[in-house]
């Protein structure tokens, strides 16, 4: 099957044929229809995260149950999945007293065991499977913990996109943060997660949902999903422009979604007393985030999402429901469809900034 494959870091993606194994007793076999490229997987073809290589990268996908393995109960051929890469064991402390998204043992479990054939290869070669997905192939091999199933009628180019940047934003901004009704909260950076969590703002009922970013597009496209308050900063420092915007006072509630120090920091500086900054983005593997001290007697907290806190399988449906139901706007984040032969330039639009989320779909 046609996969694009790193080989080497930093590096550009290369389009391949490799082979896949049949499902193992807990394994899918699922057709790839679509997947959207996130700002993560950038991350580690620049090196600034580490994964062993050669390996197939893509994480933010759905597609349609080609095989299961023989003790799969849960899905059969045909189903309608999204994928996430949020796999769960469902016995350890973190699965079982209700945070999925933490699982301490996906990596030692929900894999193939030393000894058993590789799920991905290449003439012989192992190729390793990227978060327990490897979304950028025609077919995924996952545990059957890696999937959840959807109605058929929902656009698996918009399913996809839940895969992994919406269920971060909107999780963020639900299950992380838990905003409240007429909060006042801010995002920076307006890319695929950052868009999601504005429209999570939107969604919890925040008063005010200020967008931030250096792009005065992607400011255009918050505003239509939601942003009630636009701030440009590359116009000055962001942080204070939005005491402006707050009667000097800032925001209960700040979300990074860049993956900088210097934005980490901001997210931080812009809260008022109490407030709470969720850090969304990937900041470099060795970076510092620097804060100052005297912040902590005014009660600020900083913490991290990953994966939106999601319990996947609940979390899903619920919004696929939300996008059919027309709260949820998941066209408008689709800049662009393309094919996988030109993903290495739809991660150089993604870097310069020129689309929000580009989905390769596979027919
Ligand atoms: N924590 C998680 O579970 C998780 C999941 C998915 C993605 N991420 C991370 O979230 C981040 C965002 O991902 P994405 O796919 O939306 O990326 P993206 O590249 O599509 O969007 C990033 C946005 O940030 C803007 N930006 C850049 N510099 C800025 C600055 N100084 N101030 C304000 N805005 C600025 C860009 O213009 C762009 O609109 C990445 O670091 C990604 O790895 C984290
Ligand atoms: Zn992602
Ligand atoms: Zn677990």
């Amino acid at each position: 099957m046609k996969a694009a494959v790193l080989n080497a870091a930093p590096g550009q993606l290369e389009i391949e044929d490799i082979q896949i194994d049949s499902p193992g007793p807990r394994e899918v076999l699922i057709e790839t229809k679509a997947a959207g490229l996130c700002h993560s997987d950038l991350h580690f073809m620049e090196a600034l995260y580490p994964f062993p290589l050669p390996a197939v990268l893509g994480h933010e996908s759905a597609g349609v149950v080609a095989e299961v393995g023989s003790d799969v109960h849960y899905v059969k051929p045909g189903d309608h999945v999204i994928t996430c890469l949020s796999a769960f064991c469902g016995t350890c402390e973190q699965c079982i007293s209700g945070h999925l998204s933490r699982c301490e043992r996906k990596a030692i479990e929900l894999v193939r065991q030393p000894g058993q054939p590789s799920r991905l290869s290449r003439n012989g070669e192992d190729v390793n499977t990227f978060l327990h997905l490897s979304s950028f192939a025609e077919q995924m091999l996952v545990h059957e913990h890696a999937l959840v199933k959807i109605q058929p009628d929902m656009p698996l180019d918009k399913a996809a996109l839940i895969g992994c940047g919406v269920t971060t934003g909107l999780g963020a901004v639900f299950r992380t943060a838990r905003v409240e009704p007429g909060e006042v909260m801010a995002v920076i950076g307006c890319g695929g997660i950052g868009l999601s969590a504005i429209q999570g703002g939107r969604i919890a009922g925040a008063n005010k949902v200020i967008a931030v970013d250096t792009n005065p597009s992607k400011l255009e496209l918050a505003q239509t999903l939601g942003a009630t308050h636009v701030v440009n900063a590359a116009d000055g420092d962001p942080v204070e422009q939005i005491r402006e915007l707050t009667d000097g006072l800032g925001v209960h509630h700040s979300f990074e979604a860049v993956g900088m120090k210097e934005t980490a920091e901001q997210a931080f500086r812009m809260l008022r007393s109490g407030g709470q900054a969720t850090v969304i983005g990937m900041i470099p593997v060795g970076t510092k985030v620097e804060l100052h001290g005297v912040d902590f007697l005014s009660e600020k907290t900083m913490t991290g999402s990953n994966m939106g806190s999601n319990q996947f399988r609940t979390d899903m449906p619920r919004f696929v429901d939300m996008y059919l139901d027309g709260r949820l706007m998941l066209d408008e984040m689709v800049s662009k469809h393309i094919d996988i032969e030109q993903i290495n330039d739809g991660f150089a639009e993604m870097k310069a900034g020129t689309v929000a989320r580009s989905v390769i779909t596979f027919d």
